[in-house]
């Protein structure tokens, strides 16, 4: 089995991802710079699968760099080559996500996003790799009110960081058509993805910093934050809170090993997919279930909706099971169990 090039595989949605493709015998070498994640979630990923009586000696190389700094991506693609262990193909997770974040420092956004990716795909054609999937997101869409977004539907950004992965997809599309027999591409937008491994071992680590509406209850619900805002109480939905489209971490993971499969096996061509589940949960849906799966209390107010907010945003992901025959399986009481038992098993992250 060929090697696979993860940027970022420490984060998130990369370490979790790095560990089903471990268990799947696939050799890994990581490139990241440690600014969202630590080292540890990697031990983690080592601890989970020794347990498993899984070796991975031989199989797992880290390369601590940078994707805005080219030496870096050449150093990763050079010791591949000197091991014999040829990098077949590239998922580029690295990147800055928060989006407020993004809306005061724009040109932090687009030098790591966008520089970052350029100089990736650079080197990858250098060294005449030619298969790639990226990190999207659900952001690129233009919200719709009350109806699920299909792959084909109108994008167009709010913020910077949304602006930065369409931009990163258009430029993934020009470099497929500057030579379509060879590129393989996978655009995966992602929506909510939340909950942690089942192990409790692996999971969300904000570094303290938690933004989104699910680290949030995992943190109230620890008592480390006295209690949720919700915003918005007067939305178009059914108890007036947003509706979101929550994927559990792993049936996010298995999404990229079936695009990765898919992408090697089929021929050449560009790809974009919706991985979210299609089901919607409204917040306060959300907090319910949390509440009533874990037996906690969730406390929590209403304030103002924020500007560039959206009543509504949920995958159409009929494209993605069809194409990578892949369905997510965990619904959201798994999601809701998970992520308190990686809470509690980490109370201060990893
Ligand atoms: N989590 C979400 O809600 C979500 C939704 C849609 C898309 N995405 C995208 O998925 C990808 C992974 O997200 P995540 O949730 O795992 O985030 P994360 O912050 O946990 O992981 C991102 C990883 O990329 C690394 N990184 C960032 N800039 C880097 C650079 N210049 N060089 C090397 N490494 C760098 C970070 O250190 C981190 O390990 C990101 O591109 C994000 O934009 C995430």
């Amino acid at each position: 089995m060929k090697s696979i090039f993860v940027t970022g595989g420490a984060g998130f949605i990369g370490s979790h991802t790095c560990l089903l493709l471990l268990e799947k015998g696939f050799t890994l070498f990581l490139l990241d710079l440690f600014v969202t994640s630590s080292q540890k979630s990697l031990k983690r990923v080592s601890l989970i699968l020794r347990k498993k009586g899984i070796d991975i000696k031989g199989k797992i190389y880290l390369v601590e760099g940078d994707i805005k700094n080219k030496y870096d991506i050449e150093r990763v693609f050079k010791m591949s080559f000197e091991l014999n262990k040829i990098i077949e193909s590239v998922i580029h997770f690295a990147g800055l996500k928060s989006v407020a974040e993004s809306v005061k420092n724009p040109g932090l956004y687009w030098e790591n996003n966008v520089n970052g990716t350029i100089n990736l795909l650079k080197v990858m054609e250098k060294y005449n790799c030619k298969n790639i999937v990226f990190s999207s997101s659900a952001t690129v869409y233009k919200a719709k009110s009350n109806a699920p977004l299909f792959e084909n539907d109108i994008c167009e950004p709010v913020n910077p960081y949304g602006n930065t992965k369409l931009t990163i997809e258009r430029l993934l599309k020009d470099i497929y058509n500057s030579d379509p027999s060879k590129w393989r591409i996978a655009s995966l937008r992602y929506f909510n993805p939340v909950g942690a491994h089942e192990s409790g071992l692996l999971g969300e680590d904000t570094l303290g910093k938690p933004n989104n509406i699910y680290p949030l209850i995992t943190q109230v619900a620890i008592g480390k934050i006295k209690e949720i805002k919700i915003f918005g109480s007067d939305w178009p939905t059914i108890d007036g809170t947003g509706i979101r489209d929550y994927i559990h971490i792993m049936d996010l993971a298995e999404g990229h090993f079936s695009a990765l499969n898919y992408l090697l096996k089929e021929k050449p061509q560009f790809l974009t997919l919706n991985l979210g589940t299609g089901i919607g949960t409204s917040v306060l849906e959300l907090i319910r279930c949390f509440e009533k799966v874990n037996n906690v209390e969730i406390p929590y107010s209403f304030d103002n909706r924020r500007v560039g907010d959206n009543a509504f945003v949920m995958a159409d992901n009929s494209l993605a099971k069809k194409i990578l025959n892949w369905i997510p399986k965990r619904n959201i009481e798994d999601i809701c169990r998970d992520g308190w038992n990686w809470q509690l098993k980490n109370p201060n992250g990893y």
